[in-house]
């Protein structure tokens, strides 16, 4: 049976209240990436850094998974075949809504990352420059994030997913940052079928056989119940 690899972008968690980066008074219109999100901007201001994914986990505890993240979940669980979820995302809604094998590429808002000694642990709900690694005792946490300029988590492992894959999904993302953004031409060249869904035409958008347009709650549903029904998978 085939083998599906998702990956998911901020416009699966939109329907969720969790802002997106690009769209109009997203997150990258209210703040500068350059301070926020890169090693630069956490080595200048770290209080800044950390008020700014303070409030991303703050909306983060108080969202809740949509019908979007519930379908991948049900694919996930129903899928004869194999589904892997690989998400640009930062939240947990996915595993919220029950997803199975999850690998968050850009990291975990709910994770902290130990810049002394790499150590990780579960973030506490608000950081700091003084918040202390349980392993080393130093001062210099930082959530377990992948900034603009760092390496994405886990590429050899996705790199062999897509190179395995039937078939593509791309699900509410702009298409700008890579190597995400590479990802369906990774999959095209291995063979699979690429379909994208999300709200607005990506920078992508062309390299995929099939893009579908409208609000990951509808869209990623009804795709679900759709290709569930192909694979013999009767609706609950
Ligand atoms: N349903 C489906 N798609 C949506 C919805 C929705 N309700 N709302 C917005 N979108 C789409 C938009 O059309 C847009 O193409 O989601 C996409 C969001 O794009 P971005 O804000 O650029 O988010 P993303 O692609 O996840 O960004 C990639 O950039 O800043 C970094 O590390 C950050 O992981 C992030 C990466």
């Amino acid at each position: 049976m085939e083998k599906i690899v998702i990956l998911t972008g901020a416009g699966v968690s939109a329907e969720s209240g969790l802002g997106t980066f690009r769209d109009a008074g997203g997150l990258w219109a209210r703040y500068d990436l350059e301070d926020v999100a890169t090693p630069q901007g956490y080595a200048s201001d770290p209080a800044l850094v950390h008020a700014f994914y303070n409030a991303r986990r703050a909306d983060c505890l108080s969202a809740e998974p949509n019908a979007a993240h519930r379908a991948l979940a049900r694919l996930g669980a129903e899928w004869p075949g194999e589904v892997v979820l690989v998400t640009q995302n930062i939240d947990d809604l996915h595993e919220r809504a029950g997803q199975p094998r999850v690998i968050h590429m850009h990291g975990e808002l709910m994770r902290a990352l130990c810049a002394a000694c790499d150590h990780r642990w579960a973030a506490p709900p608000e950081m700091s420059p003084a918040t202390a690694c349980p392993a080393c005792g130093g001062a210099a946490a930082r959530p377990d994030v992948v900034w603009f300029g760092e390496i994405p988590y886990r590429m050899d492992e996705i790199a062999a997913h897509l190179e395995r894959a039937d078939l593509f999904v791309a699900i509410g993302t702009s298409g700008t940052v890579y190597p995400a953004a590479g990802f369906v031409q990774e999959a095209a060249e291995a063979g699979a079928r690429t379909l994208e869904l999300t709200l607005d035409r990506s920078e992508v958008a062309s390299l995929f056989d099939e893009s579908r347009l409208g609000p990951a709650s509808a869209l990623v549903p009804a795709w679900v119940a759709e290709i569930l029904s192909t694979a013999g998978v009767s609706r609950r």
